[in-house]
């Protein structure tokens, strides 16, 4: 079967997939400079054609659906189908955001209610669910942080820290946010050096920006010691909040000290990160911040909710109208129906997946921080690095055997750096089948290193020019039989 073939190549001159049945409602003719001058260039095939070929296309991918995805730090965590469902339902997408606030008073009772959940949740006063991303979570929050020094009339604060092992994100934040990047060394787990933070702490700073657990998954146990030594010194805490689910029921934020933090809904709370597509990035702040944050805000009084957009001090609008509401819908039904109860489950599945493979593999994997992790850790490639197989090498072989590859080369700090959070609705079975595939693979480093170094040997495609295909895509039929 000519499965490879472009669906252009299946195209048949005649043949119909579909007929539509004839239009009761009378044609009227079109103006000719509105008619396109030939016929669109479509492939012409039957219904089988197209079923068949876009099923197919869909295997050549892996996802979620095909298979475990042990991707650390921008994981797919769960996000179960029905989320989906109630957040396509009519009675939400059929909505306009220009309607009567008393005809919307069902998705408004929503947004107050999420608001309210994750403040819960994390330790802060309230929220704004307007932010499209996390990224740009993080640019509001730092906003916000320039808007509170202002508003006291502190003009000096330019700087904000952040420490060598922080997401990408963080620092470019930070900069198109107007402030000037501090970077302050980490000790060898991530965690934050203090003598580092105390030497560049003075009244030119503004604030740090922190992710607790840290990009390898160590608890910042030195976190309130940090938070007394910032505030003392006049500057704010960021909480990157991406991967809330090892903290969630368990440890707050708020609680450790922390002014503001994004959540990624698209990660934690029931939407697949990554793709592109919708996100939100809701960011918290404490009471003090609270009129600083983007408008509009869904606010209650009595039985009745209301949309807030006039509050002097606040950083303006981010966003059209309130954000990303399917998300939030999907992120509502997760909060509602995993419960108290459930929520502290994910922190605690997810922190215990993560060490039952780290301990597994430990013996096989390089472990520079031999220490509990939460949700994720590190390896620095193999123990016995003597074949010359990378962590390149390791990642495109787990797509031979039908696993996704972990994230490779971050964090920084390590040469060979392989990123696993195995997150925590995984089952035991799952979990085994991954470390006995990475122990497979690393006897195959020994044996017969070449087949590693040549992998992937069954997908579609083999090793691409990863930078080439990011900048010169070509997603045209006619530029790739050019
Ligand atoms: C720790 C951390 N911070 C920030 C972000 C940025 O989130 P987004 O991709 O939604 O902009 C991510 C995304 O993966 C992350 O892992």
């Amino acid at each position: 079967m000519a499965y490879d073939q472009l669906i252009f190549e299946r195209s048949q001159t005649g043949r119909i997939g579909y007929s539509l049945p004839k239009s009761e409602i009378k044609e009227y003719p079109l103006d000719d400079s509105l008619k396109r001058e030939k016929t669109p260039d479509l492939p012409e095939v039957s219904e089988f054609d197209v079923i068949r070929h876009f099923t197919n296309v869909s295997f050549k991918n892996h996802g979620i659906e095909t298979g475990f995805y042990p991707l650390g730090s921008c994981t797919m965590k769960y996000n179960p189908k029905i989320d989906q469902d109630l957040s396509g339902m009519d009675a939400f997408t059929g909505l306009h955001p220009y309607q009567p606030v008393d005809t919307v008073q069902g998705v408004l009772e929503v947004l107050y209610e999420t608001q309210k959940m994750l403040a819960k949740i994390s330790g802060l006063d309230t929220y704004s669910l307007n932010p499209y991303a996390g990224a740009h979570g993080e640019l509001v929050g730092l906003m916000i942080i320039r808007h509170y020094h202002a508003n006291r009339k502190d003009f000096a604060r330019k700087k904000i820290i952040v420490p060598d092992s922080a997401h990408g994100t963080n620092p470019a934040s930070a900069a198109t946010a107007g402030f000037d990047v501090v970077e302050v060394a980490s000790n060898q787990d991530g965690t934050v050096n203090l003598n580092s933070l105390k030497s560049v702490l003075d009244d030119s700073i503004a604030g740090i920006m922190l992710t607790n657990p840290n990009t390898i998954g160590m608890f910042e146990k030195d976190i309130l010691e940090i938070a007394r030594l910032v505030h003392e010194a006049g500057g704010l805490l960021y909480y990157d909040g991406a991967n809330l689910n090892p903290m969630m029921g368990m440890a707050r934020p708020g609680d450790m000290g922390f002014d503001i933090m994004h959540i990624n809904l698209h990660k934690t709370f029931s939407t697949p990160h990554g793709g592109g597509g919708p996100g939100s990035g809701p960011v918290g702040v404490t009471r003090e911040l609270k009129p600083y944050l983007p408008e509009p805000v869904v606010r209650k009084a009595g039985n009745h909710f209301f949309i807030d957009q006039k509050d002097d001090q606040s950083i303006g609008r981010i966003s059209h109208f309130y954000g990303n509401v399917g998300v939030v819908l999907k992120a509502y039904a997760f909060l509602r129906t995993n419960g108290k109860e459930h929520l502290s489950e994910i922190a605690q599945y997810s922190t215990l997946n993560a060490n039952y493979v780290k301990e597994s593999l430990k013996d096989t994997f390089k472990l520079p921080i031999d220490a509990h992790c939460k949700h994720e850790f590190v390896f620095d490639g193999l123990i016995d690095k003597s074949t010359g197989v990378t962590t390149y090498d390791i990642s495109k072989r787990l797509l031979d055997y039908g696993i996704h590859p972990p994230t490779m080369y971050f964090p920084l700090l390590y040469k060979e750096s392989m990123m696993i959070e195995p997150v925590e609705n995984e089952s035991k079975q799952t979990l085994d089948h991954f470390i006995k595939t990475m122990k497979i693979i690393a006897k195959e480093a020994i044996d017969d290193p070449d087949l590693v170094k040549h992998a992937p040997h069954t997908t579609p495609v083999k090793r691409l020019d990863e930078a080439k295909a990011a900048r010169e895509p070509k997603v045209k039929f006619k530029d790739l039989i050019a």
